[in-house]
């Protein structure tokens, strides 16, 4: 199975960083409202340290995806796609990879303005980016609440349309996407 993508296929780097970050987003929702929701026990600092230490690890993850993704181009589209999807598709893409980036900053600034000391899974210290402040505090909440259910909304989506490219169009695009699935190269490319 070789690491890079190429025309046809993507390759093992790209489908383990897909699959290591959409596993870990779901988590990663889960442990955002469980925190909030638990009543004040040790418990919910706990949650919160795997929230806020889990939500860095998806920060880096994403950082380098994004690199490797920069020298690694995407395979391309299947043939049968037409113009106006191919452009739907680098939109949502687009726009998922910047929510991946924006939504763990704001929950790192709003840790900051609540002044709270945090350690990565208890090991190591994350600076803060700004002096503690209760008005911003509020506000960055109300943002990382917002780019919450932005994240949601695209993920509603982008698999919708992965549904919708399997079962309806039955083309390529989940099944070269699966681990340890590839694409033949006589393959008519649908
Ligand atoms: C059940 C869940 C999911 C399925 C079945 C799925 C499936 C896919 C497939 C088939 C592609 C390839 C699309 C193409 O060839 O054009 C793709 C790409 C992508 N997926 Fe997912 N996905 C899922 C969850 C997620 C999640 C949770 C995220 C992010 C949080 C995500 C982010 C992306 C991104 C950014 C791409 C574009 C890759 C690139 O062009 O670099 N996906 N996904
Ligand atoms: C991809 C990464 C992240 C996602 C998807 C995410 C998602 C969420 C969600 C869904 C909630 C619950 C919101 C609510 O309904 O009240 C939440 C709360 C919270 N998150 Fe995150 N988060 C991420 C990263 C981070 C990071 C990196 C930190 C801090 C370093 C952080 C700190 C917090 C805090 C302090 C709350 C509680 C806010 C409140 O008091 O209402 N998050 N997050």
């Amino acid at each position: 199975m070789p690491f890079r993508n190429d025309s046809l296929n993507w390759g093992v780097m790209a489908k383990a960083f897909h699959w290591s970050v959409a596993t870990l987003i779901f988590v990663q929702l889960a442990l955002g409202w469980l925190s909030v929701a638990w009543p004040l026990t040790p418990t919910k600092l706990y949650l919160f340290i795997w929230h806020k230490s889990l939500g860095i690890v998806i920060l880096l993850l994403v950082v380098m995806r994004l690199i490797w993704r920069l020298f690694n181009p995407r395979p391309q589209f299947p043939v049968t796609m037409p113009r106006w999807e191919r452009v739907a598709a680098e939109t949502v893409h687009g726009l998922l990879y910047a929510v991946l980036i924006i939504l763990p900053i704001s929950g790192w600034f709003l840790n900051s303005a609540a002044g709270v000391p945090f350690r990565v899974f208890g090991w190591m210290r994350l600076p803060a980016l700004l002096a503690p402040s209760r008005p911003l505090t509020g506000i960055m909440i109300g943002i990382h609440i917002l780019l919450g259910w932005v994240l949601i909304s695209l993920l509603v989506i982008h698999i919708l349309a992965v549904v919708r490219h399997h079962w309806l169009k039955r083309d390529v695009t989940l099944k070269r996407m699966l681990p340890f699935v590839r694409i033949p190269e006589n393959s008519q490319h649908v």
